[in-house]
């Protein structure tokens, strides 16, 4: 495995982590692992001879586990028929996937109104084409109609109209001006005075982003009544609304989309989604109404690779597996399995533990400091988890992590906490 992938080289020369000096310094790594293989929800580092149980899907990625065997099957019969084509010409696998994701998001409840996909590689790039197709759509009206609302705790991606979404001024400060006419609201604010602001600023405002369950910012379910009264709003006065559901989407929350967890009155103009679709291979894509469609034109957007047959072969694969209603049924089961224990921590430790929230498999357990001791502890016992905003530990396992593994990831995460909490 390891001649496999590394060449030629004794595994002496490229074990450990003396290889990242080679690599740019934009991430914070463990530095006591390598990753090795996974199974389901377990990973292995076969360097230094340990497994993991993996609660965080490589970041709400691998829905369908690590090294599932149907992706692997699709994978190796597709790249032995046909890899990449270019958009010059359709494909079976794109046309057949743009169908299937249209036609299973309003099966289960999604935007009703689903029409037409724009596919792409990564989630910044499908928001990039969803910000790029509501600018279009406002200054095909007006050509001030450019702004974008987009909200506090966001994250939307890294490239710079993604960027210019995405809350945290530590992302977006250091790359000086960024695309102007972005405007950051507050979700807590009352509806009556972000409804105010939309209908004020509407011959300005060409759109609106939101995460239904804001993800790197710390797990916050918008409330149903806030995406309602944004919808309405909007729609009243022609301003765009997109979901981003690149980290909460397809089967995350319990529901094919958190968006299917609400009344059709408040769907989006646009969704984006990515992560999951190819649990692990790289696609994305941008779902769009016939109001947005109607604003494209043949050469508005493109990219090389979107589209391609390998991606959309192993996305329908998957998107086949987690748009069942028997799969949702269990990923909701598990998250009570989750709920449950975690409930009794926060019993536990009331006054360390403020809040457990989140749907499906997205849950965070908030604290009322920094947990990076406790993800720390829990990586050196055998459990991957990732933080979420400050102060908050994410689980975003495999949703189809069995339940004995959640309830062995779930002893390791209680035990680290009563040992990081003791010390204080
Ligand atoms: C909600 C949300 N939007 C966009 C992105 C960006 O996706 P990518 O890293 O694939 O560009 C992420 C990634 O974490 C995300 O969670």
């Amino acid at each position: 495995m390891l001649k496999r992938c590394f060449g030629s080289q004794s595994v002496q020369s490229v074990s450990g982590v003396g290889r990242k000096a080679f690599q740019v310094t934009t991430y914070a790594r463990a530095d006591d692992l390598v990753i090795s293989r996974g199974v389901n929800a377990r990973l292995f580092d076969d360097v230094n001879g340990k497994s993991y149980i993996d609660f965080t899907a490589g970041i709400a990625v691998t829905s369908i586990g690590h090294s599932n065997a149907g992706v692997a099957g699709v994978l190796a019969e597709q790249s032995q028929r046909l890899l990449h084509s270019s958009n010059l010409y359709y494909n079976e696998e794109c046309l057949g996937l743009s169908q299937k994701l249209v036609q299973l998001t309003r099966q289960f409840g999604g935007q009703h109104d689903a029409s037409k996909v724009f596919f792409c590689n990564s989630g910044t790039e499908a928001n990039e084409a969803a910000l790029k197709f509501a600018k279009k759509y406002g200054v095909s009206q007006n050509k001030n109609k450019q702004g974008i609302v987009a909200f506090k705790n966001s994250f939307h991606g890294r490239t710079m109209g993604a960027l210019s979404a995405t809350y945290n001024s530590k992302y977006r400060e250091p790359f000086g001006d960024l695309v102007p006419h972005f405007r950051f609201l507050d979700l807590n604010a009352k509806l009556t005075y972000l409804q105010d602001y939309i209908h004020q600023n509407r011959d300005s405002l060409a759109g609106l982003i939101v995460e239904p369950i804001q993800g790197e910012g710390g797990i916050f379910p918008v409330p149903t009544e806030t995406l309602l009264g944004l919808k309405k709003i909007c729609s009243a006065s022609n301003v765009v609304v997109i979901y981003d559901e690149i980290q909460c989407g397809l089967g995350r929350s319990g529901k094919l989309w958190a968006h299917s967890y609400l009344p059709k009155e408040a769907h989006p103009d646009m969704f984006t989604v990515a992560k999951a679709l190819g649990n692990g291979f790289p696609i994305a894509a941008t779902v769009v109404n016939e109001k947005i469609n109607n604003a494209l034109q043949v050469g508005d957007h493109g990219t090389t690779f979107g589209g391609n047959p390998l991606g959309c072969a192993v996305s329908n694969y998957v998107l086949e597996q987690i748009a069942n209603p028997q799969f949702l049924e269990n990923v909701n089961k598990k998250h009570g399995l989750f709920i449950e224990r975690l409930s009794k921590l926060k019993q536990k430790y009331p006054a360390q533990i403020n809040e457990i929230r989140g749907k499906g498999l997205m849950i965070g357990v908030e604290f009322n400091e920094s947990p990076a001791e406790i993800v720390k502890k829990c990586r050196e016992r055998g459990l991957l988890v990732i933080t979420a905003g400050k102060t908050t530990v994410r689980f975003v396992p495999a949703l189809t992590i069995e339940d004995d593994v959640i309830s062995e990831g779930l002893e390791i995460f209680e035990n680290s906490v009563d040992e990081i909490l003791a010390k204080k």
